[in-house]
């Protein structure tokens, strides 16, 4: 039997170039060893996203987003979290084993308190429950599917670790193995993307590259890649070069070599760099972007795919449920 990996997607906002190496290609490619559960995180994004219409653009737009970068919804069971209404009984059952205490120790509660105590405003000022109790919600997503293991960054890691909390808490409460204890699997190997001004790519920079950009705007965003100053004669380092580092990403080893030695020779502006950057990024992304376009544009095929993987996700985590119930007497 194939252990199973979990991942959640929040959907915040359009997907870009950073988000497809660092999280959409790694997750799919769990496919090959992992019977593998993606969802989109639906009810998470509503602790901050309260206008409706914008929550539910990001939410068409990602799960769009992943199909067309390759999710294929035969091999991957692919759902709302919003769909599978077990989550939410299941993150009642699992309150009653979660110390209030491991909430308070949450990084993005405790930031959270931080941020308004410097500012000096009330400790919990706009703090709603849903964020304080992420964590519940989060541990119940990964427990209800049975999660072996669960591929984050290294900022979502504590929360695995209060679901293996919770789960054992319960386990050793029934005196039986009632949730499985699910495991983080941090991706090291994953580089950061640079953004166009060097820092990380990131929304919060507004440095990204969307990964659905129409021709014209990815051109335009690739020319606006900071260089340094030196001249067209010199010669130039590609390991220190924005350019380069991006090119790597989308280039065959044997494009991004005959790059490197036109970077060594002297004699090539960045310009130049820039347009063979776009060449391939551009290769790679158009037929995401149509398919993205192709998607977009039949919602009721779309609808029908999330429909398809909530109905496969239900009656595993609706035997999840059941076997909570069962230990605790509420059956
Ligand atoms: P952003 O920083 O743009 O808000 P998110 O925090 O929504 O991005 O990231 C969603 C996923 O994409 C996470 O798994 C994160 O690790 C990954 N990711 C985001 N930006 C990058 C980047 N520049 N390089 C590698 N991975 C990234
Ligand atoms: N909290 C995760 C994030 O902010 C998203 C998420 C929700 C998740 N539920 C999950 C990730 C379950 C892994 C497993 O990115």
């Amino acid at each position: 039997m194939r252990k199973i990996a979990l991942t959640g997607i929040k959907p915040t906002g359009i997907l870009h170039v950073g988000n497809y190496f660092g999280a959409i290609k790694p997750a799919l490619a769990l496919a090959d060893e992992y019977d593998t559960r993606l969802f989109i995180a639906d009810y998470h994004a509503l602790n901050t996203i309260k206008d409706p219409k914008e929550l539910s653009a990001n939410i068409r737009q990602v799960a769009a987003g992943w199909l067309a970068a390759g999710l294929d919804p035969e091999k991957i069971i692919f759902y709302r979290q919003s769909a599978v209404p077990e989550t939410f009984e299941l993150t009642t059952q699992i309150m009653a084993f979660t110390s209030k205490g491991l909430m308070n120790r949450a990084h993005a509660y405790k930031a959270a308190v931080q941020d308004n105590t410097e500012k000096g405003d009330d400790p919990d000022a706009g703090i709603n429950m849903g964020l304080f109790t992420y964590p519940v919600l989060m541990a119940a997503d990964i427990i209800l599917f049975d999660a072996d293991v669960v591929p984050v960054g290294k900022d979502q890691v504590q929360h695995v670790e209060m679901a293996q909390d919770i789960a054992q808490a319960v386990n050793f409460n029934y005196k039986q193995q009632v949730l499985k204890v699910p495991q983080a699997v941090v991706q090291e190997e994953v580089a950061v993307v640079p953004g166009l001004d060097g820092r990380k790519m990131s929304k919060s920079y507004g440095n990204t590259i969307p990964l659905f950009a129409p021709e014209k705007e990815l051109r335009k965003l690739i020319m606006r890649i900071v260089t340094n100053s030196q001249g067209v004669e010199e010669a130039k380092d590609p390991d220190t070069s924005q350019i380069y580092l991006l090119y790597k990403l989308f280039a065959s080893a044997e494009e991004q070599q005959a790059l490197a030695k036109l970077y060594r020779a002297g004699g090539m502006g960045w310009g130049v760099a820039k347009e063979e950057l776009f060449r391939v990024v551009n290769r790679e992304l158009t037929p995401v972007r149509e398919r993205y376009e192709a998607i977009m544009a039949d919602p009721v095929t779309l609808d029908g795919i999330l429909a398809k993987g909530a109905a496969k996700a239900r009656p595993i985590a609706a035997a999840t449920v059941k076997r909570f119930r069962k230990a605790a007497g509420i059956d």
